[in-house]
């Protein structure tokens, strides 16, 4: 509830957290009204990056939506026949909203970071929108999420524009690529993620096969 001065206060609280115990509170606190706050201001994310996915990745596979949130990517991602989807994220209370969606198999608390309790080679793809921003999920997340999904599979997922450039997620990126994990095949242009903001960050969505 509110105007939308206090939808963006509450969004930006979340950038400001300090480490993981403040996120998941932020998070398990605001997961009844962030759907409504994040549609308000206008949340992209989600529906480019569907767009994304469905260019790219056949569906009929297992995949993983790591930082799953209330599930607002599986809403988009069911209705284009990605029925096979397993969900992660530190937030019990995001994720309750999720589980009452019915669009994923499985929903487990698990921190992007920390090593992850999947076998390799788990998924045939792995997707992640909102989370590779400020104050949330490192640039070392991919080195799991990379050695989850199988050879060939794919990853989509956003980055938050500045965050990207000095946040160490180029780099980061780069040396996987180096180190032939995973090769780059698009990365979009640079998106309005809040255009109801009165100021929005800036987003890309990248779409990598893994080696
Ligand atoms: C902006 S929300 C995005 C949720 C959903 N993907 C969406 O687009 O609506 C960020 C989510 O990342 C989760 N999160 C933040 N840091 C995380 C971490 N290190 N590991 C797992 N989840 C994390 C939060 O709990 C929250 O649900």
């Amino acid at each position: 509830m509110g105007d939308s001065t206090e939808r963006e206060q509450r969004l930006n609280r979340v950038y400001a957290a300090q480490g993981t115990d403040d996120i998941e509170q932020i998070y398990d606190e605001w997961a009844d009204d962030y759907e409504e706050d994040v549609f308000t201001l206008g949340y992209t994310v989600p529906g480019v990056a569907a767009g994304f996915i469905g260019r790219h990745v056949p569906p009929g596979g297992k995949a993983l939506d790591a930082a799953v949130g209330t599930g607002a990517l599986g809403d988009i991602l069911r209705v284009l026949d990605y029925s096979d989807l397993t969900g992660i994220d530190l937030s019990e209370g995001m994720m309750r909203r999720a589980r009452a969606k019915g669009a994923y198999s499985d929903l487990r608390r698990m921190m992007l970071g920390e090593p992850l309790d999947f076998p390799d080679d788990a998924f045939d793809a792995c997707f992640s929108v909102g989370v590779f921003t400020e104050g949330h999920a490192p640039p070392e997340s991919f080195d799991e999420l990379v050695r989850v999904v199988r050879p060939g599979g794919w990853m989509v997922f956003s980055v938050r524009a500045d965050v990207y450039e000095n946040g160490g997620f180029r780099e980061k990126q780069q040396a996987l690529e180096d180190e032939g994990k995973w090769w780059l095949v698009r990365m979009s242009d640079a998106f309005t993620m809040f255009p109801a903001m009165e100021t929005s960050h800036d987003g890309r969505i990248f779409v990598y096969q893994i080696s």
